[in-house]
């Protein structure tokens, strides 16, 4: 009896979590779009916050708050964020933050967003410039003394930022795309 009773209980609650879900998931057709989205940083540092960080100070939240996943110098195997230049055009390329990545300011978007995993958006945008700054140290592309702002970061230099052509699709409205008027 109890039993019965249970089942039908867990039957209610399985199909309304299942309504809720879809509810959640659905595509809210017929309501206005949100407009609190969160700012998106642009390749040229456009939305960047203001702040600042470096490589000093970020090489201590490094071990605190990246190290356990990334490895001491960013190289841990499956998940590194270092090393792998000039792999990319080999039979095994190593796709890196210092490899394969266009832009530094998307890494400051990157951390701000979505690490330290599990623990997303618990450091200050001056620590996230700082680990921008530390993780950008490990791959050699800025010294030990660099410290990085929202006027600087823009203007490093990644070693793949020519490896990607953008599809003309792509033009921006008003550059001559295909898409222009
Ligand atoms: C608990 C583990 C964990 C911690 C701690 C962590 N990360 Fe990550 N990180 C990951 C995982 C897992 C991925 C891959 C996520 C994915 O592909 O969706 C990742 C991806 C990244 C990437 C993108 C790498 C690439 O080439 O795609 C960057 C950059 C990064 N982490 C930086 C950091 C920094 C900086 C910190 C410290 C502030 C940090 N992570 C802390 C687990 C972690």
């Amino acid at each position: 009896m109890y039993t019965r009773s249970i089942a039908v209980l867990l039957v209610c609650w399985v199909s309304f979590a299942a309504a809720e879900l879809s509810h959640d998931l659905g595509p809210s057709l017929g309501k206005p779009a949100p407009t609190d989205f969160e700012s998106v940083v642009a390749p040229d540092g456009t939305g960047l916050p203001a702040g600042e960080g470096s490589v000093t100070g970020g090489r201590t939240l490094y071990a605190t708050h990246c190290v356990a996943c990334h490895g001491s110098d960013g190289t841990q195997t499956g998940n590194s964020l270092a090393g792998g230049r000039g792999t990319l055009t080999s039979t095994r390329p190593l796709k890196t933050v210092g490899s394969y990545w266009p832009y530094a300011t998307t890494l400051f978007d990157y951390v701000n967003r979505a690490m330290p995993y599990g623990n997303e958006k618990s450091l200050s945008e001056n620590e996230v410039y700082a680990v921008t700054a530390y993780v950008l140290y490990l791959n050699d592309i800025i010294p030990a003394d660099t410290r990085l702002t929202n006027h600087n970061l823009a203007a490093v230099v990644m070693p793949n930022r020519d490896g990607f052509r953008s599809s003309p699709d792509y033009q921006p409205a008003g550059r001559g795309g295909p898409h222009s008027e």
